[in-house]
Order: C-alpha cells, then structure tokens, then sequence
C-alpha cells in the first residue's frame, strides 16, 4: 500500500477533503458519514446544500450496507457494470446521513473503475462522498492539474491519477423500482443499459428531471457556448468574428480540413470515446486561449453521443441559475 493512499484515508479519517481520480472525473472526496466534512465539500464547490452527492465505494457487496432495498434489475445492472462508470439511485440506508443526500430518502451511489480511486477507498474501507472536483456550475476535471488550478489550498490533498479515461461523469440510473429511467447520461450508454436488461431504458428529457443538481446551465466554461447546426457553423463563426469576438469553434467532423476565420478552431475528435475524454478540456483550452464565445453542434446522440450532447446543452444553457 503506498504512502499516498495511506495518508489519503487518514485525511478522509481526520474530517478532511481528497481530490482523487476516476475513470469519468476526478472527485472531491470527503467521508461520507461525517456530516461536517460534508458540508465542507459543498462549501468548497459553492455547491446549493439541496444537491446530492454520490457515495462511492471499494465494492459492490458493501452496497447493502448503504441501501435499504436492491431491486433485481440494480443488481443486475451494478454486477454488470461496477467497477464503472454507472451510478445507481436507491433507497437510503440509515448509515447514509441526510447532509449527503440533499434531504432525500435516496442515495446515489457508484464504484468507480480507477486503480487509484479502488485503492484510497478499500484502505479507507467507508463510504466516500465525491462531487465533481470543480466550483459548482463550472468544467470538471479531468486532470489533477485541473483540480488544483481551481481549487488549490481548500483540498487537503489531490491524488494524481493521470487523464480520466472515461471523460464524462457516470450515468446515473434511477433504480429505486424495476421501471428504471436514465436521470443523467454518462459513461455507460444507453444502449448498454438495454442490452444488459433486455429491455428499453427511458432517458426523460432533462427539462423533466425535477432532481436538484440537474441545472440546465452546468459544465458550463467562462466563454458562452453556442449551438448551431452544423452547416452554420463557418457562417456564425465569422460573423461573431466581425462583431469583435474572439471566437472558439468546435469544428464537426462534417468540415474536416475547412479553414476557418476563428481565434481558435479544434476539430471534434474522430471517435466519441476520445471527444468523451477531450471535451472538458477542450473547453477549457478555449477559455485558456481567451475565447469569449465557442460555436459547437450536436453529435448524433447515439452511445457516447447522448452524454456529449446533454454536457453541451448544458454548457450552452441559461447562466442566469448560476
Ligand atoms: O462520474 C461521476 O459521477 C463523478 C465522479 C466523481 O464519480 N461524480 C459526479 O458527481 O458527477 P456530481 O456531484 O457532480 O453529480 C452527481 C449528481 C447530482 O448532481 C445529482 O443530480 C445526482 O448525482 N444525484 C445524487 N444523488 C441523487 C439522488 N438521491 N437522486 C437523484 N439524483 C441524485
Ligand atoms: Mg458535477
């Protein structure tokens, strides 16, 4: 056991914040049933207290100890997919105190698929609650390096775990019956929702999820996200251009090699496994170049796709709920 992961469960023992790696993002970690390092968690993040947390543990066989009922089809889904990016909804247990869930008599709770994560949590041997390691409504990390820029000196300690493979947060299930509905897209795809269950999985609009936390302005950078169709694209660019933005511009892959007027112009990854692990950093590349403005599209929202286009939805919402 290193060192590192030592002192990381002691910080957690002690009342303190770990920012630690995942396979989707890095988290801001704190031990799940010690009320005050919760709160502190979400004073860090700016975070309204009404927003659940995800519990995360070393294992799927401590899920009992945190749930108070596992539905058939969530241990069918957790014995598929955890360790991994999937996050299932349940029932709370009595063990998982109120400060985490928002007030609900549910809680979110998920193992992550990371080496480093698996391993500050099986010597932590609890529940650690974990946010996205970002100020509330901002880009999450991907990178430890992302972590201390914007959080710095409020974190204990960050475990480096390198670039998050996933790139996008976890799917987050709702399995508190057999009807099971997608209340985020994430890392696991719908499709593979379906097959695993041999059935349909509904993904309601996001303008249905009445679920505090599930803002339409989120993952949101400093420049303002705009969405076109894809052939408007140069047309809008240029044109901000000539209003005196500096203009970033997701270039789709239907414009490949396309020259364009723009302060910044980065081409959508070719596969949406590597745009799922770039985007957040691809947005945050823009607001380091100093663009004001990024004109993005949709991708077909099929597999990955379905996550990538609610985080640019959301990164293009209202900003006036931040
Ligand atoms: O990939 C991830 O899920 C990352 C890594 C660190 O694990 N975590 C993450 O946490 O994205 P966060 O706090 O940024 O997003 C968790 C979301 C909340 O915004 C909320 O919408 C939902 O989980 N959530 C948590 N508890 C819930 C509950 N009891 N019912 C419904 N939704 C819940
Ligand atoms: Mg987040």
């Amino acid at each position: 056991m290193s060192s590192e992961i030592e002192q990381a469960a002691a910080v957690l023992r002690s009342g303190g914040l770990v920012a630690f790696p995942t396979e989707t993002v890095y988290g801001l970690g704190a031990n799940a049933e010690d009320p005050a390092a919760v709160k502190r968690v979400f004073e860090v993040k700016g975070r309204p207290p009404s927003h659940p947390l995800i519990v995360h543990l070393a294992d799927a066989a401590q899920l009992d100890e945190w749930v108070q009922t596992v539905p058939a089809a969530a241990r069918l889904l957790a014995e598929r997919f955890w360790p991994g990016p999937l996050t299932l909804v349940l029932r709370r247990s009595p063990r998982v105190p109120l400060e985490a869930t928002g007030g609900l008599e549910t809680v979110a709770v998920r193992v992550p698929a990371h080496p480093v994560a698996l391993a500050m949590l099986a010597e932590f041997g609890g529940g650690v609650v974990a946010p996205s390691a970002n100020r509330f409504g901002a880009v999450s990390p991907t990178t430890a390096e992302h972590v201390r820029t914007e959080l710095g000196d409020a974190v204990d300690l960050v475990l480096d775990g390198g670039n998050c493979t996933v790139g996008v947060e976890s799917t987050i299930v709702d399995a508190t019956s057999e009807n099971l509905s997608v209340l985020r897209p994430g890392g696991v795809t719908r499709e593979d929702l379906e097959a695993a269950l041999g059935r349909a999985v509904p993904v309601p609009s996001t303008s249905d999820v009445r679920v505090p936390g599930q803002h339409p302005s989120h993952y949101a950078p400093r420049a303002r996200v705009v969405l076109v169709d894809p052939e408007k694209v140069l047309v809008e660019a240029e044109l901000a251009e000539q209003l005196g933005h500096r203009v970033g511009v997701l270039l789709p892959p239907s414009l490949a090699g396309t020259t364009v007027k723009a302060h910044a112009v980065v081409p959508v990854p070719d596969s949406l496994d590597t745009y799922a692990r770039e985007l957040y950093g691809l947005l945050r590349k823009f607001d380091q170049r100093g663009c004001d403005l990024v004109i993005a599209s949709l991708p077909v929202e099929e597999g990955l796709g379905l996550a990538l286009a609610n985080r640019l939805r959301r990164a293009a919402g209202p900003r006036s709920v931040d």
